[in-house]
């Protein structure tokens, strides 16, 4: 009877495995990857291009990890152009070397080179995303990032059936390094996409596309979490299925009180968890899934097209063969009008945190350094010997506090983590409109911005609160501002111009939505806190990916904290350089 064990003595064996795989949940595992960015071909809308791909594949590969774990990503460059790669929402706590936007946390992967990025989860599960981070590349690289919870640890939601990325990018029939080079020569705004699409298919609303149509693939009475991502790069998006609800129950990788809607606003670099619930029984029936742009700009300036997918009921008939029936009614969202922004308003608002004690909001109730930044468009003057096809023959631009940022030739983390800052950036970011004006009334006759780079420097653990203001020089636009680094709480927003003695009293300082990349209300403002605990260079900049072009970007410097648990790690060796 030798070989038989016993069931109620563990061998010594069963016990150091069951301790190994508790150590292993605690401390987390480490994911390798493997990302070769190289050229692809790809057909869409009867166009075919060569792009810049990860791994061939446009969404590139999907990075899944747990939280607490460490993902190891091995970026080896095989293309022309310089490459970096941004983990967008990953906290980078003391690991900022592995962010990823050029020029700011690291110098570009030159052709042939490799760079890994290295970093640990920690604190967070959810939806985020992954994209090239220089010049437009990342209109064909970028891809999902899901971050499961801990082992054992279930959603504070029901779990679903199934899961399923949704991303949301643009097509472009032209090559995008050419489309944003052109804009910069000429000073006017740049080309617009040819279509949205879904997981990179544009679907049946555009010409030659019917084949190139994603497809939800459903059973009747499940429940299906979508993890939406707007990858896109210049448009902010409606999303609707019809006949259907969706349960919003996360955004930006942070659980929000469940609220359900006909339709949501996703803006580029947000991500939102959606539970769908299928009919119960088999509607006979398929239903579009469509996303339109929301824009208050001037018609033309943004790509005014409709991506659709298609929810697909299994047929309970004939489960095995093609379950989608044509002859079968189809029915069609409705979504808001194009510059509906009451609607955004409304949905923004009913954003929550779920502010329980397992998932807290952790609002900072005091705050150390207020900041009040103007956000909008403005002009640049033509250089003399240039013709300029901006407004009134200027060159179009884009600032924060009337500073519109120009991007270095070196590496702003590693210039201030070596103290040879001077000539490469400044440390005078205006903390108020150096001349303030009526931001939402009539806009002043001078548009023109002033340019540089600045840094605003943070002690650390420093609790800051920032009102981001939309101005109307050139017309009042929303500007979906992602913050690197950190999640912050959006404790007010409203219309018009933000009222200093009003509006602080109406903040909600009890479960504020906590998030990463906001929208600026058109013609508004928002207010957000967060705790500088982060040390590192931090970009910050508007999402649209013209504007950050034209300059609505500018960095935090968070300086280290005392205890060495507090300080920037040291780079990795095979940092690139410039
Ligand atoms: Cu999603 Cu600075 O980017």
């Amino acid at each position: 009877m030798a070989a038989a064990i016993s069931p109620a003595l563990p061998s010594p064996l069963l016990i150091a495995a069951t301790l190994m795989m508790l150590l292993v949940q605690a401390q987390g595992i480490t994911r390798h990857y493997d990302f070769n960015v190289e050229m692809a071909n790809a057909t869409r809308l009867c166009t075919t291009k060569s792009m810049v791909t990860v791994n061939g594949q446009c969404p590139g590969p999907e990075l899944v990890a747990r939280e607490g774990d460490r993902a190891v990503i091995r970026v080896t460059n095989n293309v022309a152009h310089n490459i970096t790669l941004h983990w967008h929402g990953i906290r980078q706590l003391r690991t900022g070397w592995a962010d990823g936007p050029a020029y700011i946390t690291q110098c570009p992967i030159q052709t042939g080179q490799s760079y890994v990025y290295n970093f640990t989860i920690t604190g967070q599960r959810g939806t985020l995303w992954w994209h090239a981070h220089i010049s437009w590349l990342r209109s064909t690289v970028y891809g999902a990032l899901v971050v499961l919870p801990k082992l054992g640890v279930p959603y504070p939601f029901p779990a679903p059936h199934e899961e399923v990325p949704i991303i949301f990018g643009e097509w472009w029939n032209a090559d995008t390094e050419v489309v944003v080079s052109q804009a910069i020569q000429t000073g006017a705004g740049p080309n617009v996409s040819d279509a949205f699409t879904i997981n990179g298919l544009p679907g049946p609303l555009y010409n030659c596309s019917a084949q190139d149509t994603f497809k939800l693939k459903v059973k009747p009475g499940k429940t299906y979490m979508l993890r939406l991502i707007n990858a896109a790069l210049n448009d902010e998006l409606f999303f609707s299925i019809a006949n259907h609800t969706l349960t919003i129950v996360e955004v930006d990788a942070v659980y929000v009180k469940p609220f359900t809607v006909d339709t949501l606003i996703i803006s580029p670099g947000q991500t939102t968890n959606v539970l769908l619930t299928t009919k119960p029984y088999y509607p006979g029936a398929n239903f579009y899934m469509t996303a339109a742009p929301y824009s208050t700009a001037r018609p033309g300036t943004f790509d005014n097209t409709t991506v659709a997918g298609i929810l697909e009921y299994e047929n309970p008939f004939s489960p095995s063969a093609a379950s989608f029936i044509k002859s079968l009614p189809l029915f069609k969202p409705t979504l808001p009008r194009i510059n509906d922004t009451d609607f955004v308003t409304n949905f923004t608002n009913k954003l929550r945190s779920l502010a329980t004690a397992q998932y807290p909001a952790a609002v900072p109730q005091s705050v150390d350094r207020r900041f009040f930044f103007t956000v909008g468009l403005g002009t640049l003057p033509c250089p003399a010997n240039m013709t300029c096809q901006g407004p009134n023959g200027t060159q179009m631009a884009a600032s924060m506090n009337n500073v519109s940022f120009v991007l270095p030739s070196k590496a702003l983390l590693h210039s201030h983590f070596t103290g040879l800052s001077s000539g490469v950036y400044a440390s005078d970011f205006p903390v108020t409109p150096l001349s303030p004006f009526n931001y939402t009334g009539t806009p002043p006759n001078n548009t023109h911005v002033k340019t540089g780079t600045k840094l605003l420097v943070l002690a650390y653990n420093t609790t800051v609160e920032l009102v981001m203001q939309d101005t109307s020089i050139l017309g009042i636009e929303s500007h979906p501002l992602h913050l690197h680094g950190f999640n912050f709480f959006v404790v007010g927003q409203g219309i018009g111009n933000y009222d200093a003695v009003n509006d602080p009293a109406k903040f909600n300082l009890v479960d504020p939505v906590e998030r990463n990349t906001v929208g600026v209300p058109a013609g508004g403002w928002v207010a957000i806190r967060f705790l500088a605990d982060n040390p590192g260079v931090w970009f910050m900049h508007c999402h649209l990916e013209a504007h950050t072009t034209w300059g609505l970007r500018m960095a935090w410097l968070v300086l280290d904290g005392s205890q060495p648990d507090q300080k920037l790690l040291p780079p990795p060796s095979d940092l690139p350089k410039c």
